[in-house]
């Protein structure tokens, strides 16, 4: 940053700033194809919203770099978030937060065209792998994005986040590694009402339309393998391969349906805190229990900061799932079984039969590791996921 750009104490302006953040963003697209794509489509992003917080000071000869990440993906609109930081040790000294709004040439709102939020998506939130929201409809589902390749859809079990895959998404390079928290969990919206397996899939097939993804391997873990087979059942040609990790087949019982009245009047009547206290014990492994104390209390501030609506409908959908037995020979995707040694909840004997149903299905068992193997032992499932997908890739 020069002089010029600074105020009569020596601090770069607001000014400066404001043209800081606006060269940051131009750049972005400079790299091609840039311009021409709003040209193209008859469209412009016009500046709806701005919103800067100043936090440190900066003076001439100061080396500023701008992170820009792409925070929600609407149907007309987009939303940026710029960090301004110090090079010299990373300090946040300013940050911006801008809402575009897609015009078309008579200036009137317009959906921002595929091309545009494809260029958005690929340039911003798949580089810094930064949580994005993308409207699918009814709901905006926030998204962790990173990394080129074949597409990985990350699907988080209950009552949990897509924070569950982080390793996943941090280690696994060469895949595009897609996490979207569910309807309802995590930061995604969460509507009072009309939760089903059904529900979920079609979110997800919107979100794989809004990234251009046709198909992608899909890992599911407890509820999200349940998903998984929902996708399978309905979009089979968007499915290249299936990881089935700490999930099963079948529906529930009698038995277990009343058990999820009884979970969703809990989370109904006495909130998330007496959700976490009851699944907890059986969620995670013994070994995690007694060794890995901050892990335990991790997948609780988890639990706890679900929104009730979403937790209670997802326990709702899952007692209305279908039984996804008769699926299982008809499976003919490369597909993996993984299982932690002390998951209570669906242990390795389920899996075992789970696995000979599918014709050509391996299946990896985790030591040392509950109901939540992505999280409780997060190297040994990064590899045997890394050489799955590597299979798939080859195959
Ligand atoms: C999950 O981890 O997703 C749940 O435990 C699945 C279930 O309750 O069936």
């Amino acid at each position: 940053m020069y002089p010029h750009e600074c105020d009569a104490y020596g601090h770069l302006n607001e000014a400066g700033f404001l043209q800081l953040f606006e060269r940051a963003r131009w750049e972005t697209l400079a790299r091609g194809p840039g311009i021409p794509v709003f040209r193209k489509h008859g469209v412009w992003p016009a500046v709806r919203r701005a919103t800067v917080d100043y936090f440190l000071p900066v003076f001439p000869g100061d080396v500023l770099e701008v992170q820009t990440t792409l925070e929600k993906l609407g149907r007309t609109s987009l939303e940026l978030r710029h960090r301004a930081v110090r090079a010299s040790d990373g300090a946040p000294v300013a940050e911006a937060y801008l809402v575009f709004v897609m015009i078309d040439g008579a200036g009137s709102p317009t959906a921002v065209p595929e091309e545009v939020a494809e260029l958005f998506g690929s340039r911003l939130s798949t580089r810094t792998g930064e949580v994005v929201r993308y409207d699918v409809g009814e709901v905006t589902l926030a998204v962790d994005v990173r990394g080129d390749g074949p597409a990985l859809l990350l699907l988080h079990g209950f009552p949990l986040d897509r924070s569950m895959w982080k390793h996943q998404v941090a280690t696994l390079s060469g895949w595009r590694r897609i996490a979207p928290d569910l309807r309802g969990l995590g930061l995604s919206d969460a509507p009072k009402g009309g939760y089903t397996m059904a529900v979920y899939a079609a979110d997800l097939m919107k979100l794989l339309d809004r990234l251009r993804v046709q198909k992608a391997v899909i890992a599911g873990m407890s509820m999200g393998g349940y998903v998984a087979f929902e996708l399978l059942r309905r979009y089979r040609d968007r499915v290249a391969g299936l990881i089935l990790c700490d999930t099963k087949a079948e529906a529930d019982t009698e038995d277990g349906k009343k058990g999820r009245d009884e979970m969703a009047a809990l989370a109904e009547s006495k909130g998330n805190e007496a959700v976490a206290e009851r699944m907890l014990p059986r969620l995670l492994g013994r070994t995690t229990q007694q060794t890995q104390p901050q892990l335990v209390r991790q997948v609780r501030d988890m639990i706890v900061r679900a929104a009730v609506p979403g937790v209670a409908g997802a326990v709702r959908a899952m007692r209305d799932r279908p039984d996804s037995t008769p699926l299982l020979a008809t499976i003919d995707v490369p597909t993996l079984v993984v299982v932690g040694q002390e998951d209570e909840l669906t242990p390795p004997a389920v899996a075992k039969v789970m696995t000979k149903a599918i014709p050509s299905a391996a299946m990896t068992t985790i030591a040392g590791a509950g109901h939540v193997t992505p999280l409780e032992a997060p190297t040994a499932v990064s590899r045997v996921f890394a050489e799955f997908l590597e299979a798939v890739r080859e195959g």
